[in-house]
């Protein structure tokens, strides 16, 4: 192509430490809106091994306004220093010396989510990962640490609030109305853990006492008038203070922790040193706005960017990346915690399932990454599901092959060892193996390979002689710029079940191995023969998940259906119902060589959705049909439509052939939701099971047609209200208009609420791009708020039908829309490019179609390097 300067991509294995160091940062911030004045104030040192003519090369370029700058006091003259597009550079300084820089920023400019900006006239900041260098020159990477310093001056009437990481050290009035507040952080950090919130905003306080007795302050802050919408997040806060204590031993550190929910966020939440700032929908809560899932997900983010203040801020990571080092560690701590305080075999089920429908898709696409990247040109491209959600995987499988007790050991010889520094994957995996004693050399491979491995099990059955051999073979198909993979190593937990359906006892070479028990897979092939076992049994494998692989095993569909009935691991009880849906929809669309007896599926079904003694949560689950992503998975090249028809088939055929059952059901779990609203788990699970049972029946019976509006309008909770909504838009009818028409009345002043409405509709059968233009357009709409963005133009190209209409306009819109956006805020753009990652895959008409697209968004002007990064990755030309 004809791009003249394409970016560079930057490498792990090019590493250098710092030639400087920043021990302190003193920052002083004059706000306003448009000519925010900084003044930065460093002392520096030469690292050692750094010659004594080296250069200091600061993070800045010539888009960041600078001032003034002075060395030991003396001010630089132009001729002193240099300003390139990206660096300020300083040729000439002294072993040791003070820098104060001064520069000019516009907050009220940036929409990009990035660096000093503003929301609803707010003050915020989002400095990971590179964000500091948009406020002033500094050296902005992880494993320069420091001890910071804030002054912030400010406007006393409209920004009474003034805030900064650490504890407040002063306070007071200035003249011309002003106020400042000054905050010192007794911890070294980089700088992407630095935040400065301003504002005029409520709080609400609670505090919690350590297990040493130290009483920490809690504050929440939000807009005025959103404070009753905190005490999920409190009670959510205080449950993961106590939890880290109580499992890692783990105490908060400051005498104060403060959250900020802000309305303009690009992330989910960000964990600066004892002030977390949030995108509000992950703070804001109350039964009238937030749903089930928005509670649970609230409860593990609050838990998330807590449990980051140890792993993360006290010890972070020496290079981006790094990433997974903190990532996937906290994702895997902050999964633990919810499994504790809710149904464990439900939260593992939900984990297992992101992970195949997300990650599984992101190893196979253009954008295929191992957890830790060898290079990238955009870091921000980098905060993927693989990162964290795979990253995570690779954790808990270490918890799996060294047990909890010798984990949590090895999560205290990290600290022990790394406490105050920026480390790496190995310092991490260094502590487990000298807590563990475990060698972790072939174990390191799940970090330096991309790709899904495929572990395919063979059973061989000997009647004679009782034994039943289980042949495991592993291998990993090739991924862009890794043609070869060496074999991984991962536990693997099995289960045999009996003809009668009980659980098998296992014994392998004489040893009694329970009726659940890890394999350790590290060879291509591995055999293991079982023995003492009498009848033919059906294999459960990868009981819990034990490892993020694709598991092929030969399964028939009695074997399925009779793991459905009697297996006591629930993820792959899950599983079994996945597989029996997966070949009943290729079935019906004739894509098998085998037609499935659907009939069979059907009463399995009913059976499954009719025990009450089951979980009514993990019930929903095993009623939810998967997402046409998941079905075209292994089609080539893929086709939408008859996979939709498929599984639309699939559906009408379970909600009729299983009527008498839901219906029953139903009036079952109605007396038991009335009441007040509650967020227990059981509660939560019934919740769910109704409203699936309430969309299988809309589609067949005109009275829940009926009824599915009157919940919409009588709904007292917003999780009943939003799944009639989401039954509903699927629906061409004046019911379904008129139920849009009520929901924007009633919630137009509720950006929140607001949202749910447009991702219902550009999620739902009927969305188009007319219809995705007439909501771009609505008064409630807002471009430049990263939420709305993301629940119109991502929840769109999510939407397989919509977006790959085969006439192109879906493509169409989405690259006008990202071009568009990229020239504001290219991290939400990046992050729409993605949503072109099944090109290859696709048929060449379709292909083409899009091919015209991306061509014309990497050729044209000024886009950024993100997105040029993502695009050129699609279209194959690196
Ligand atoms: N570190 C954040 C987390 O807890 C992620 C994050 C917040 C982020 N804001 C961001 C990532 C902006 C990229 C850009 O996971
Ligand atoms: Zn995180």
């Amino acid at each position: 192509m004809t791009q003249i300067l394409q970016p560079q991509p930057i490498f792990l294995k090019d590493y250098q430490s710092p030639d400087y160091l920043i021990p302190r940062v003193n920052l002083e911030f004059n706000l306003d809106s448009e000519q925010t004045i900084v003044r930065s104030n460093l002392s520096l040192k030469r690292n050692q091994n750094t010659p004594e003519n080296a250069p200091l090369v600061l993070n800045g370029g010539d888009k960041l306004l600078l001032v003034e700058v002075k060395l030991n006091g003396l001010k630089l003259e132009p001729n002193n220093y240099k300003i390139t597009e990206s660096n300020l550079i300083i040729p000439d300084v002294p072993q040791a010396f003070t820098l104060e820089i001064t520069t000019k920023i516009n907050p009220a400019a940036n929409q990009s989510g990035s660096g000093l900006y503003q929301s609803n006239g707010n003050f915020c900041t989002q400095m990971e990962p590179e964000g500091f260098r948009r406020v002033t020159f500094f050296l902005d990477r992880p494993d320069v640490m420091s001890i910071y310093t804030t002054k912030i001056i400010g406007d006393k009437n409209t920004l009474p609030i003034l805030l900064s990481n650490g504890n407040l050290s002063a306070e007071g009035d200035l003249e011309g109305g002003l106020h400042y507040a000054t905050w010192q952080d007794p911890f070294p950090k980089p700088c992407y853990l630095f935040a400065l919130v301003a504002g005029n905003l409520g709080v609400v306080r609670d505090s919690f006492v350590t297990k040493s007795g130290r009483e920490i302050a809690i504050a929440i802050y939000v807009d005025p008038g959103n404070e009753t919408r905190c005490q999920h997040a409190i009670n959510s806060l205080k449950k993961a203070m106590k939890w880290d204590e109580d499992v890692f031993n783990l105490e908060y550190d400051l005498d104060q922790f403060m959250i900020v929910a802000v309305n303009d966020f690009n992330a989910g939440a960000m964990e600066n040193k004892g002030l977390n700032i949030f995108n509000a929908s992950l703070v804001l809560a109350d039964p009238q706005t937030a749903t089930d899932d928005n509670f649970l997900r609230i409860e593990s983010v609050v838990a998330h960017e807590f449990f980051h203040n140890w792993t993360g801020n006290r010890v972070t990571c020496r290079d981006w990346f790094q990433l997974t080092l903190k990532e996937g560690l906290t994702v895997f701590r902050d999964q633990l915690f919810s499994a504790d305080l809710n149904s464990p075999a439900v939260q593992r089920i939900h984990e297992a399932k992101f992970i195949k429908i997300v990650q599984f898709a992101e190893d196979s696409g253009p954008n295929s990454h191992p957890i830790r990247p060898q290079s990238y040109i955009e870091i921000n491209n980098f905060y993927t599901s693989t990162v964290y959600d795979k990253g995570s995987e690779v954790i808990r499988m270490i918890q799996t092959l060294i047990g909890p007790k010798l984990f949590a050991a090895g999560i205290a010889k990290y600290f022990e060892l790394y406490d105050g520094q920026a480390v790496t994957t190995e310092d991490f995996l260094n502590a487990m193996h000298l807590a563990s004693g475990l060698d972790f050399t072939q174990f390191q491979r799940w970090y330096d390979q991309a790709g899904t491995p495929i572990c395919a099990v063979e059973l061989v059955f000997d009647q004679e002689q009782a034994t039943c051999e289980l042949i495991v073979e592993q291998s990993c198909p090739p991924t862009p710029g890794q043609e070869e993979k060496l074999p991984f190593y991962f536990p693997l937990s099995i289960g045999l079940l009996a003809p009668d359906g009980s659980e098998i006892p296992l014994v392998l070479s004489n040893q009694s191995l329970g009726t659940t028990t890890n394999l350790v897979i590290k060879e291509q092939k591995q055999r293991f023969l079982w023995t003492e076992v009498k009848e033919k049994p059906v294999p459960s494998l990868l009981r819990n998940f034990s490892a993020p692989v694709k598991l092929q095993y030969d399964y028939t569909l009695e074997e399925l259906l009779h793991l459905l009935s009697y297996d006591t691991d629930l993820v792959t009880r899950y599983e079994a119902a996945q597989r029996l849906t997966h070949q009943a929809i290729s079935s019906l669309e004739n894509d098998s060589e085998v037609a499935v007896d659907v009939e069979k599926i059907v009463t399995a079904f009913a059976g499954l959705i009719g025990d009450s003694s089951l979980d009514a949560a993990f019930r929903a689950e095993v009623l939810t049909m998967p997402p046409l992503s998941a079905i075209v998975e292994s089609m080539n090249p893929i086709d939408y439509e008859r996979a939709d028809r498929g599984r639309e088939a699939l559906i009408t055929i379970l909600a009729k052939g299983t009527y008498e059952t839901l219906v029953k059901t139903f009036g079952e779990l109605l007396p038991s939701l009335e009441g007040a609203y509650s967020i227990q788990p059981e509660v939560m699970g019934k919740r769910a099971l109704k409203n699936t049972i309430l969309g299988y029946l809309t589609r067949i019976d005109q009275d829940f047609f009926d009824l599915t509006f009157s919940q919409l309008v009588k709904a007292t909770n917003m999780t009943d209200e939003y799944a009639a909504l989401r039954i509903l838009v699927n629906y061409e009818s004046e019911k379904t208009q008129e139920g849009l028409r009520l929901w924007q009345e009633k919630w137009h002043d509720e950006p929140l609420v607001m949202n749910k409405w447009f991702q219902a509709q550009a999620s739902s059968r009927l969305a188009s791009v007319s219809m995705v233009t007439v909501l771009a357009n609505n008064p409630y709409f807002d471009k430049y708020n990263p939420n709305k963005l993301r629940v119109l133009y991502r929840s769109f190209a999510s939407n397989p039908l919509a977006f790959h209409k085969v006439n192109g306009e879906g493509y169409q819109l989405i690259a006008n829309k990202m071009i568009e956006i990229d020239s504001y805020n290219s991290n939400i753009a990046a992050n729409l490019a993605t949503c072109f990652y099944q090109y290859q895959k696709l048929d060449s008409v379709r292909k083409e179609l899009m091919r015209n697209n991306l061509t014309r968004i990497v050729n044209s002007e000024g886009i950024s390097p993100g997105v040029y990064e993502i695009i050129s990755k699609t279209l194959g030309d690196k």
